[in-house]
């Protein structure tokens, strides 16, 4: 069986940079806090609980002046300025894509155009982002959500997206609000890492009899690259671990590609490599 990767795959930027920052922190004070998990990797975050990483879910539950790291999502300024009077020292790990999306929101709702976020508006991301607005904000997940029409009353409208988000998606509500508001401001904040991850899985689907994709089952964008392959018309087995491998899904393909979503760590898919070589 012949095994093609997809290229890039695997960690992103801001993600590696982020726990890399972690790694550094955790090595110099020997216990870090962080407010949720600090990536979409449930065996990453074992490891990394076992450096003396301890998630919490709220502020509330860090110790006064005990570190606390920011992951790559970002967090709204009242809660960073919060952490800030309580811990003294912040690790601050946002990615500088979703930064850019963060000042773009900012920037448009300083300037007066009610901001659309077109992505999940339970992702902690997307909450983030929105504590950047100090104005009216709307989160859509796709041009078919009715609250679009909400939009009508308004001259203008800043729209930008989830970093994750599909691009089709995007652009499909950007569109929807030119039909809606005489002003659309339309900033694409969708991360080029996403992007080439997406495309080299879809360009892989089309050249092998399987797609095996690692990464995260809480992982946004590993989900997104499984759907991708899927409608690329493969078959897909979507794993979070190399122990799940199904060795009868593998039977009978003669070459396979594999991907990995943006939060998964390098020593992982080392490990399924190693182990389909061994197969
Ligand atoms: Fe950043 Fe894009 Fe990764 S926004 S965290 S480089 S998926």
């Amino acid at each position: 069986m012949k095994v093609l990767t997809a290229n890039p795959t695997g960690l992103c930027f801001g993600v590696r940079r982020a726990i890399e920052a972690l790694e550094r922190a955790l090595e110099e004070r020997g216990r870090v806090y962080s407010i949720g998990s600090p990536i979409h990797n449930p065996q990453e975050v074992e490891r990394l609980e076992a450096r003396g990483l301890v998630v919490v879910d709220d502020l509330d539950e860090v110790p006064p002046g005990a570190p606390l790291f920011v992951r790559a999502h970002g967090i709204a300024p009242t809660l960073l300025d919060e952490a800030l009077r309580k811990c003294g020292e912040v690790i601050d790990g946002t990615c500088p894509f979703v930064r850019k999306a963060q000042e773009r929101a900012r920037d448009l709702s300083a300037e007066g155009y009610p901001v659309v976020i077109v992505g999940d508006g339970e992702h902690p991301e997307v909450r983030g982002i929105l504590g950047f607005v100090k104005g009216f904000a709307l989160v859509v997940p796709g041009d078919h959500d009715p609250s679009l029409s909400r939009l009508s009353r308004f001259a203008k409208v800043g729209v930008l997206s989830q970093t994750t988000q599909k691009m089709e998606v995007f652009s499909s509500v950007a569109k929807a609000l030119v039909g809606i508001v005489p002003e659309v401001r339309v900033y694409n904040t969708i991360c080029s890492a996403t992007l080439e991850r997406q495309r080299a899985v879809c360009e892989l689907a089309s050249m092998v009899d399987g797609i095996l994709v690692i990464g995260g089952r809480n992982s946004a964008n590993t989900r997104k690259l499984v759907q991708i392959a899927q409608e690329a018309g493969a078959s897909v087995l979507w794993i979070e671990h190399p122990d799940e491998l199904d060795l009868g899904w593998l039977r009978g393909r003669g070459s396979i590609g594999l991907a990995a979503g943006g939060s998964t760590p390098d020593w992982l898919i080392r490990e399924l490599i190693e182990r389909l070589e061994k197969l």
